[in-house]
């Protein structure tokens, strides 16, 4: 790789141990995926400041501690690109409420020092994996260093701005040295469309929109789809196309004809291939029934859990969901879960959402993931609004799990049980 003079007195350790460690990290990655050169990057979001996975499974202290030692490790060079923030949870999760024990002292202690750190480091803890919403926004052709699937696609496809599929490592070595490894999706071969798919059913929900991207990962694989035909979409349903294309397919970005910065005709969308030479799939309606089937493992009657917020949601879904319950309380046998930043958290309540919801007997959770953090157990019955969590519950928990539209979930926490 061409490395330029600054770069190569980073990777030799000129300006210290860790930042020639992170250049190590890039210049390698690089190599392997066949970039020539490392290019200035101008927004982060990484994640790994954070406990190790918290919930069904107590960590050990061990973990903790590990935890705390990358986070030194991580947050030993201030960060030198513009904007950066921090996915993940925070550790606070991992303390129960009112416990004084020593554990939860360690706990508190721990996360004390990883607030400093980050802080120190110029890292801002938005906590989700929607920084979007909350601040991290970034514009179209942005070179960025992104962690979190669903994330990365979103700003790819929606907002024009570019980054490859980061992991922990390699966003925080984008951070602290201010480069990337120029490959993929930076450039505009990368950016490609590489399959195409014709969208005849109509998709009136996000959850919709999520099962085209559940269908549409599996077939694209590593490889950039172009949807034509399902029209424009809002937030929501951008949210849901990304996170489920990304769960079936290790997608880095889409194009959304009319959409897509990048693509307003199909033609831009293939940058001058023709499109009679490619794969081409059609999602109509067998396929969208097709799809939905795929994750239903319910049938109508009783459900313990209704989840929504995978993605974190927008204030504006956490209003559509406050109004839709419209003051009625959750049955009492169900646990109906919202995620969202804490930032929007702290606006709901602000704006007295927040104790509409808790009157409900909802919660509105934040500064994790439902994936990671809800108590939900092999065999608990779960409704979501997210292709993509459903599909992590079951693999990962072993939940019976079904998706509907977000009013339908809504719908079901009240009633206690859930009519397909
Ligand atoms: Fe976010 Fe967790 Fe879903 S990180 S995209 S809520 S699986």
């Amino acid at each position: 790789m061409e490395l330029s003079r600054e770069q190569r007195i980073l990777l030799e350790g000129g300006q210290g141990p860790s930042l020639g460690l992170f250049m190590r990290w890039l210049v390698e990655w690089g190599e392997a995926m066949g970039a020539r050169r490392l290019v200035p990057v101008q927004n982060v979001h990484l994640s790994g400041i954070s406990p190790p996975a918290i919930g069904r499974e107590k960590p050990s202290a061990q973990a903790y501690e590990q935890a705390l030692s990358e986070a030194e490790l991580y947050c030993s060079s201030p960060v030198r690109c513009a904007a950066a923030t921090c996915a993940n949870a925070d550790v606070a999760l991992g303390i129960p409420a009112g416990d004084q024990g020593a554990e939860a002292a360690r706990l508190a202690e721990i996360r004390d020092r990883q607030l400093d750190l980050a802080r120190k480091a110029g890292i801002a803890l938005s906590w989700t994996c929607t920084p979007f919403l909350v601040g991290n926004l970034p514009s179209r052709g942005e070179v960025c260093a992104w962690t979190e699937s669903s994330a990365i696609v979103f700003i790819n496809s929606i907002l024009g701005a570019r980054t490859t599929r980061h992991g922990t490592e390699s966003a925080v070595a984008a951070a602290a040295t201010g480069y990337v490894p120029e490959f993929g999706a930076l450039l505009e071969e990368g950016r490609r469309g590489e399959l195409l798919v014709d969208v005849h059913a109509p998709l009136r929900t996000p959850a919709d929109w999520g099962a085209l991207g559940y269908f549409a990962g599996e077939k694209a694989g590593l490889r950039n789809p172009v949807f034509r035909g399902p029209g424009r979409l809002g937030l929501g349903a951008a949210k849901q196309l990304s996170s489920a294309v990304a769960t079936t397919g290790g997608v880095t970005m889409f194009h959304l004809v009319g959409v897509t910065p990048e693509a307003q005709t199909l033609q831009q969308a293939l940058g001058g291939q023709d499109p009679g030479r490619l794969e081409l799939y059609a999602f109509g309606n067998e396929e969208l029934k097709e799809t939905y089937s795929r994750l239903r493992e319910l049938d109508s009657g009783p459900i313990d859990y209704v989840m929504l917020g995978c993605p974190h949601l927008s204030l504006q879904e956490v209003i559509q969901v406050t109004r839709a319950l419209a003051g009625r309380k959750v049955s009492p046998g169900v646990r109906l879960e919202l995620w969202t930043p804490h930032a929007l958290r702290a606006e709901a309540q602000r704006l007295g959402f927040l104790r509409e919801l808790e009157l409900s007997g909802a919660l509105l959770l934040a500064d994790s993931c439902p994936a990671v953090c809800s108590p939900v157990m092999n065999g608990v019955r779960v409704l979501t609004d997210s292709f993509k969590q459903a599909h992590y519950l079951r693999a990962a928990i072993g939940a019976r799990v079904a998706v509907d539209a977000t009013e339908a979930c809504v719908e079901a926490a009240v009633r206690g049980s859930w009519q397909p």
